[in-house]
């Protein structure tokens, strides 16, 4: 097969970085017992860390290896494929109802029967064990299974886009240039998050039940802000004058749980539900794109309704109370909702900055110490985040208000495997009021200049990231980025189209500190292009693109899930469709464990407390892989999960291993 020329390119960087590291960690791991192999020390172990770890983490079965399962084979079938002696199920698919009047799914279900079903595009989740102590310990069989619904198949969701040939990221326009009101309800509504009580039977299967806690979180639902943007100038409203709540999350790809047993759902794109004046020039809008593409434009629906409006950030009003100029400072938040109160309202956590969120992950608390959490941006050239809270993390009394006061800082990863965090606070690192941040919230809404002003590292799409629970060691996901002309040795592909996965140890095991040291875990590509932790090829078994997903499980099972493109790109074509692979962090070896439908991507995974279920979701079967021509016929490029004629839906899959054992051993 034909070698990708700028993937060509990368393997020599690749090389380049693997001669100048091993040397480096030489030095760096001479003096320790542990034995340094490779490029990136791929043996560290948790000898020089005091990270201690939850009560079932494991450093690994003594007898047998981590990944127990026989690798699956790439996938290019409209169907799930898990190793032998693993079966799944599906449930949870889009439109399922949840609560209230449960309405039956149907393509003509409307606007408000949307709110009492499953959202569209599924995304991250996490089982909450029904106990509700803990996020980590209690029930195997029965929690609330929370997700994200990250954004809406237009062409899908409305029964009238049957027959017309329209692309699969647009909104039916009416021809006087409105919007049916009901429809943007039905997308306003599929979008956000649910909580769904699930249990299982005796038979093994999963399933839904009518619980008072069921709820769907929308975009409208009324939220408040905390931290230091609320009651800024920045956040005034028509809606709230004074700069207090807001309505809806949207754009909710990664999640986070917080050790006091609440849900963080990430605001990504939300950037292209605003629209925007011509010449507007505040770096809080253009720096983050906003209205640069309006694929749903929610403030063109007929009657003008205030719930619409909100959509429309040019100035209409005197001041900023009389319109929605500020209506986009109100998203790229992180929310944190508690599952467990339906009539909680959710809070927007600003001291964790506004971008492009994805990854909220907290490193593992200590009594007495800090809360420690961090998040990435996914854009082309975008920076990783660190929270530290003020205030130290007492078990007896932790709440969301440890998010409120703190240091936002940026990550410098630095040529020589070393890095520094560098604090997002006016008067420091060049952020001052002359560079347009006179204050803290001024530095939250943009945290993205204030980085740059710092001096952080442009990173290609940070994603998802996962804190192992033994040895602290931090991994994020980038995905991809095309457009780096410049390389950096954490960064190290010119038009990066595969992604990698980077991994930092924070300098003497104190996650609150400022100093880390740094490897490359994995580069993405095929088995010319991919490398695994030790600088080998990936394999058959092994190779991948464009990692997202990433999830460490107790047993230091290091699960990736993949967002490529669809594999009709030349670049992506001999990965197939999406997947996901489980890595040993201790080898570096990867292998793969389950590949998706066709036009997908495989996003979300969370297993019950005992490992013995794993919940993984299958968003936008079908997707962009379907033209407007083909749509237009009839025809959709997957039939995911129903099979037959049926349309296709993001689903979540309950996967078990017939044995009853732990998913991945
Ligand atoms: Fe929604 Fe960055 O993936
Ligand atoms: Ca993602
Ligand atoms: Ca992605």
């Amino acid at each position: 097969m034909g070698k990708h020329p700028a993937t060509r390119n990368a393997a020599r960087a690749f090389e380049d970085i693997v001669a100048a590291r091993t040397s480096r960690r030489t030095v760096l791991r001479g003096g320790l017992a542990t034995a340094v192999t490779g490029f990136l020390g791929g043996t560290l172990t948790a000898c020089d860390t005091e990270a201690p770890a939850p009560p079932n983490a494991t450093t690994g079965p003594a007898s047998q290896p981590r990944l127990g399962f026989a690798a699956v084979p790439i996938g290019t079938a409209d169907e799930i494929v898990v190793p032998p002696g693993y079966r799944y199920q599906v449930l949870l698919p889009w439109g399922e109802p949840i609560l209230g009047d449960y309405p039956e799914f149907r393509l003509e279900n409307t606007g408000a029967e949307q709110a009492m079903q499953i959202g569209m595009h599924h995304d991250g989740m996490h089982f909450f064990p029904i106990e509700g102590e803990h996020p980590y310990e209690g029930s195997s069989d029965d929690g609330l299974l929370v997700m994200n619904h990250e954004y809406v198949e237009p062409r899908l969701l409305h029964a009238v886009a049957a027959g017309t040939e329209i692309g699969s990221f647009v909104s039916p326009v009416d021809e006087d240039g409105s919007r049916d009101p009901d429809q943007v309800l039905k997308e306003i509504n599929a979008h956000g998050v649910s909580v769904t009580r699930i249990r299982r039977g005796e038979d093994g299967r999963w399933a839904a039940v009518r619980d008072p806690r069921n709820r769907r979180v929308t975009a409208q639902t009324p939220m408040a802000i905390a931290g230091p943007v609320r009651g800024h100038d920045s956040v005034r409203t028509q809606y709230s004058p004074e700069g207090l709540m807001t309505r809806g999350t949207m754009a909710n790809c990664a999640h986070g749980v917080t050790p006091w047993n609440t849900y963080l759902t990430c605001e990504e794109n939300w950037w292209y539900y605003f629209a925007a004046a011509e010449n507007e020039e505040r770096p809080s809008f253009t720096r983050y794109r906003v209205g640069s593409i309006l694929p749903w434009n929610w403030h063109l629906a007929r009657g003008g309704a205030d719930e619409h409006i909100r959509f429309n950030a040019v100035p209409t009003g005197a001041t900023a109370a009389e319109d929605y100029r500020n209506e986009p400072h109100c998203v790229g938040w992180i929310v944190e909702i508690d599952p467990f109160d339906p009539d909680s309202t959710p809070v927007k956590r600003t001291h964790l900055g506004r971008c492009s969120h994805e990854a909220v992950v907290f490193a593992p608390v200590r009594e007495g110490e800090p809360v420690v959490v961090y998040t990435g941006d996914d854009a082309g050239g975008q920076f990783i985040y660190k929270f530290v809270s003020a205030r130290p993390y007492r078990a007896a009394t932790a709440d969301g208000s440890l998010l409120d006061e703190g240091t936002l800082y940026a990550a410098r990863f630095d040529e020589d495997g070393s890095g520094e965090w560098l604090a997002l606070v006016p008067g420091e690192n060049a952020i001052t009021a002359e560079a347009g941040y006179p204050d803290l919230a001024s530095v939250l809404i943009d945290p993205r200049g204030a980085a740059e002003l710092a001096g952080a590292t442009r990173m290609d799409r940070p994603e998802w990231g996962a804190v192992d629970p033994v040895t602290g060691d931090v991994y994020f996901t980038l995905t991809n980025n095309a457009g780096r002309t410049e390389t950096h040795a954490a960064n190290p592909r010119e038009r990066n189209v595969y992604g990698h996965i980077i991994r930092w140890r924070e300098a003497g095991g104190d996650p609150a500190g400022t100093r880390f040291d740094w490897d490359l875990f994995a580069l993405g590509g095929d088995e010319a292009n991919g490398r695994d932790a030790n600088g080998e090829p990936l394999t058959a078994d092994s190779m991948f693109g464009c990692p997202d997903g990433l999830w460490i499980d107790p047993d230091r099972r290091l699960w990736i899930q993949t967002d490529a493109p669809d594999a009709s790109g030349d670049a992506y074509a001999a990965l197939g469709n999406n997947m996901m692979l489980a890595a040993d962090p201790d080898t570096g070896e990867i292998r793969r464990f389950l590949t998706g439908p066709i036009g997908q991507e495989i996003t979300g995974v969370i297993a019950t407390p005992d490992q013995t279920t794993m919940f993984v979701n299958v968003q936008h079967p079908g997707a962009g892989a379907t033209s407007a021509e083909a749509f237009a016929r009839g025809e959709h490029a997957s039939r995911w999960p129903d099979g037959g004629t049926s349309y296709p839906r993001s689903a979540t899959v309950a996967i078990t291993k017939d044995d009853g054992g732990r998913i991945g051993s």
